[in-house]
């Protein structure tokens, strides 16, 4: 991210005009979810409960000042009713009916919304099997040629904003996991990736066709599924070039989120970890693509890594050095989206005494990532507008696998991703920094010039 090329305050461009909204995967449950809870918000008959963009505030300045504006006051973000919802799926379902098939959301507040969901229908979608191998959608483009499917999509893109006087767009993928892939030298560079598009090489994913065509519409793309997609350096290469920001990957949900609410309170205390035993039962078209083992190698990659990085053993040897990590899913259809998670953790306090902790968190998945999408298309949309090109860490708060700058390392503590969001809130806005310092409160003049 070139900083001179930064805008800050006043010099950020207002969000005025229709923002499109672009998901591959419109027709799962959480993309479903998402677009009938903002249309509800929008009527009036729901309120946007978990999204921070909605209903955050931000303190400003000193305690004593009482300063809290609500984020979306005090940041120039689009608003909910400038949204337009467009998208790709392999089912040709409506967004009703995709809706229903989910069956996250009930009749209550589907009915609604009926039709304006059923007016939302997919656009054939860029589906190779190879890659989502659970799945048999009939609904996508023919072709073989990779770089015709990126055009196709381009094409795709410039036919939904011109229908829809649309200004900007955001993209998020919402689609299914593909199978664990790991970066190679067709990932290395812009160069590497366009030759092998040409050269139809069977390495690259849809979810790669996606991203490259929304970077070349000029679109900032977001990765809500573990998939490599953007995690590599040609797609960085290719949004540093473009000025344009991505971010990633796999939203932080159910059990993710409780382990990164929980370790970092173990770690802040210094208890040691023996170990934790996560597992879950699913019954979704996630789950069912899931129970494929390599997209599942996908998710695992994404939810082991967490503990590793906020525990950090290379520090605390004695407390963290040795812990056992396991991660399951089972496919289980009669929950269908309501997840069930389950952790047991095994920890050692004072003089090595164990204790146990156990976790049974009865979510709803799709629930509990739609205020997610909501609050990541609004932040990209702000991000571009601000001229942030790149990957855009300060979102990490949103994801499982925060994509993070070479030479770093991905940050997984929620309270540090929430003070790093907020921070850097404040410091586009041209307020200072909040460090919880507090000690200047009790501190005299002289003892503060110091
Ligand atoms: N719900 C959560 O809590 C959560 C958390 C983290 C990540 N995710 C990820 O979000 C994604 C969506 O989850 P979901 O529960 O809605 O799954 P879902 O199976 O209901 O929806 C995914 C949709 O993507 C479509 N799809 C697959 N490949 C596509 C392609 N190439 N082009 C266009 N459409 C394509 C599928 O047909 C399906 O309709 C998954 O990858 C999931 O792992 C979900």
């Amino acid at each position: 991210m070139k900083e001179a090329s930064l805008k800050r305050k006043e010099q950020i461009p207002a969000a005025t005009g229709k923002l499109g909204v672009l998901i591959p995967g419109i027709g799962g449950a959480v993309s479903t979810t998402f677009i009938a809870g903002v249309e509800l918000v929008r009527k009036g008959m729901a309120f946007p409960t978990g999204s921070l963009t909605q209903l955050g505030t931000i303190r400003l300045g000193k305690r004593f000042e009482r300063r809290s504006p609500k984020i979306k006051d005090f940041v120039p973000l689009a608003s909910l009713d400038d949204l337009v919802f467009g998208g790709w799926d392999l089912y040709e379902a409506n967004g009703y009916e995709a809706a229903m098939f989910a069956r996250v959301l009930n009749r209550e507040h589907l009915d609604p919304v009926k039709e304006f969901l059923s007016g939302i229908v997919p656009m054939k979608a860029v589906f190779d099997r190879r890659f989502v191998r659970n799945l048999d959608g009939k609904y996508i483009k023919e072709g073989e040629n990779l770089r015709a499917h990126v055009d196709a999509l381009k094409d795709d893109i410039r036919r939904f904003k011109a229908e829809n006087g649309v200004e900007r767009c955001v993209m998020i993928w919402c689609g299914s996991t593909e199978v664990y892939l790991q970066p190679e030298e067709i990932h290395q560079s812009v160069d590497a990736l366009q030759k092998a598009i040409g050269a139809n090489d069977p390495r690259i994913p849809p979810s790669m066709l996606y991203a490259v065509a929304a970077l070349e519409s000029d679109i900032p793309f977001i990765n809500g599924a573990p998939n490599l997609t953007v995690d590599i350096p040609a797609m960085i290469e290719l949004a540093s070039r473009k000025n344009l920001p991505i971010a990633g990957k796999d939203f932080k949900t159910g059990q993710t989120l409780m382990k990164t609410i929980l370790a970092p309170g173990l770690k802040t205390r210094m208890l040691g970890l023996e170990g934790w035993y996560s597992t879950n039962i699913l019954g979704n078209r996630d789950g069912l693509v899931l129970d494929d083992k390599d997209s599942f190698k996908t998710k695992e990659e994404s939810k082991l890594s967490v503990l590793e990085h906020i525990l950090q053993p290379h520090l605390y040897p004695s407390l963290y050095k040795n812990y056992y990590h396991k991660v399951t899913i089972n496919y289980y259809p009669p929950r269908g989206d309501n997840k069930e998670g389950w952790d047991c953790i095994d920890i050692f306090g004072w003089l090595g005494y164990p204790m146990q902790i156990k976790v049974d968190f009865q979510c709803r998945d799709s629930i509990l990532a739609a205020p997610l999408i909501l609050d990541l298309v609004l932040f990209m949309d702000f991000a571009r507008r601000v001229g942030m090109s790149g990957i855009q860490e300060w979102l990490s708060f949103y994801f499982k696998s925060p994509m993070y700058k070479e030479n770093l390392y991905p940050e997984h503590d929620l309270f540090i991703q929430s003070m790093k969001l907020k921070n850097t809130l404040r410091y586009l806005m041209g307020e200072e920094q909040i460090t919880h310092f507090g000690l200047d409160y009790y501190m005299n003049d002289a003892q503060k010039g110091a």
